[in-house]
C-alpha cells in the first residue's frame, strides 16, 4: 500500500494553486488534495491540469446527497482519473454503495482504475456535545466514528479520513488494510494554527495512519519544497 504524503491545495484560485506546484522541481511527482474552496472556483478544469503535470490528485468534495445524485456525481468524478475522493458516511449503506458504483462505472468508461473511495466519518469539529444534541447520537465520538468505519467498509468504501488519533481504534475494528488518511498532522517545529488535535508525522505513523494530509506547514512555509521533504523524510523514516 503506497502511504503519501498529501498537500491540501487549499487555495482560492487555479493561478495560485499552479503557482504554488511551480516551485516544485519536475520530476518531484505530488500526492495534491483539492478540496471544495478550488474545486467550486476552478472546475475540473484545475484536476486536469495538475494531472497534466503528472501529480496525483485526490478530490475532497465530501458528497453526500440521495443515493441516485450521488452515484451520477461519483460517476462524473470516476472519468477524472483522480486518485482519491471523499463521501460522508452520514449518508447511510446504500449512498455509499451507490457512490462507489459510480465510480467505478465511470472510471471503467474511460479505461481507468477507479479512485479509492474514503468515507468521512465525523468530522473533527464535531465533538461530544454536538454528537449528542445536535445529531442526537448518543455515545462517544470515537464510538461513532468506529461505527462509520464499519459502516464504509460494509458499503464497499476503500477507507476513511479520520484524526490519527481515531486510527488505532479503526484499524482494530475493520482490519489494517483498510485506509486511514489523517489530517491535523503538524512537524513538531511547526504551529498547530486552527487544528485543536494535532500529531506529528512519526506519531502517525506509528499510529498506523496509512497517510498524510498536510496544508498550512507546507503552504504557508517559507521554503515549501524544503517543509515537504522533511515531512516526506521524517514519515518515511517513521514508516520503515
Ligand atoms: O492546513 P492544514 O494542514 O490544517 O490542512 C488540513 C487539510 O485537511 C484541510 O484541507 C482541511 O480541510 C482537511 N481536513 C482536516 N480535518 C478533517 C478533514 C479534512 O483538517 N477532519
Amino acid at each position: 500500500m503506497s502511504r503519501p504524503v498529501i498537500i491540501a491545495l487549499d487555495f482560492p484560485t487555479a493561478d495560485q494553486a499552479l503557482t504554488f506546484l511551480d516551485q516544485f522541481p519536475t520530476g518531484i511527482n505530488l500526492t495534491v488534495k483539492i478540496g471544495m474552496e478550488l474545486f467550486y472556483a476552478a472546475g475540473p478544469q484545475i484536476v486536469q491540469a495538475i494531472e497534466a503535470r503528472g501529480h496525483a490528485v485526490f478530490l475532497d468534495l465530501k458528497l453526500h446527497d440521495i443515493p441516485n445524485t450521488v452515484e451520477a456525481a461519483m460517476r462524473v468524478i470516476g472519468r477524472l482519473g483522480v486518485r482519491y475522493t471523499t463521501v460522508h458516511a452520514a449518508g447511510g449503506h446504500v449512498m455509499l454503495a451507490a457512490a462507489k458504483q459510480g465510480l467505478v462505472a465511470g472510471a471503467t468508461e474511460r479505461g481507468l482504475s477507479a479512485p479509492k473511495l474514503l468515507a468521512i466519518t465525523q468530522l473533527t469539529s464535531t465533538n461530544q456535545a454536538m454528537l449528542n444534541t445536535d445529531q442526537q447520537i448518543a455515545g462517544s465520538v470515537q464510538a461513532s466514528v468506529v461505527h462509520y468505519a464499519e459502516l464504509a467498509q460494509a458499503s464497499g468504501c476503500d477507507g476513511v479520513i479520520c484524526s490519527a488519533q481515531e486510527v488505532a481504534a479503526i484499524h482494530a475494528a475493520v482490519g489494517p488494510d483498510f485506509i486511514g488518511i489523517t489530517p491535523g498532522i503538524r512537524p513538531a517545529t511547526a504551529a498547530a494554527d486552527d487544528q485543536q488535535r494535532v500529531m506529528t508525522p512519526t506519531a502517525a505513523a506509528k499510529a498506523g495512519s496509512n497517510g498524510l494530509v498536510v496544508g498550512r506547514p507546507i503552504t504557508q512555509a517559507t521554503d515549501s519544497v524544503q517543509a515537504y521533504q522533511q515531512i516526506l523524510t521524517e514519515w518515511s523514516a517513521a514508516n520503515d
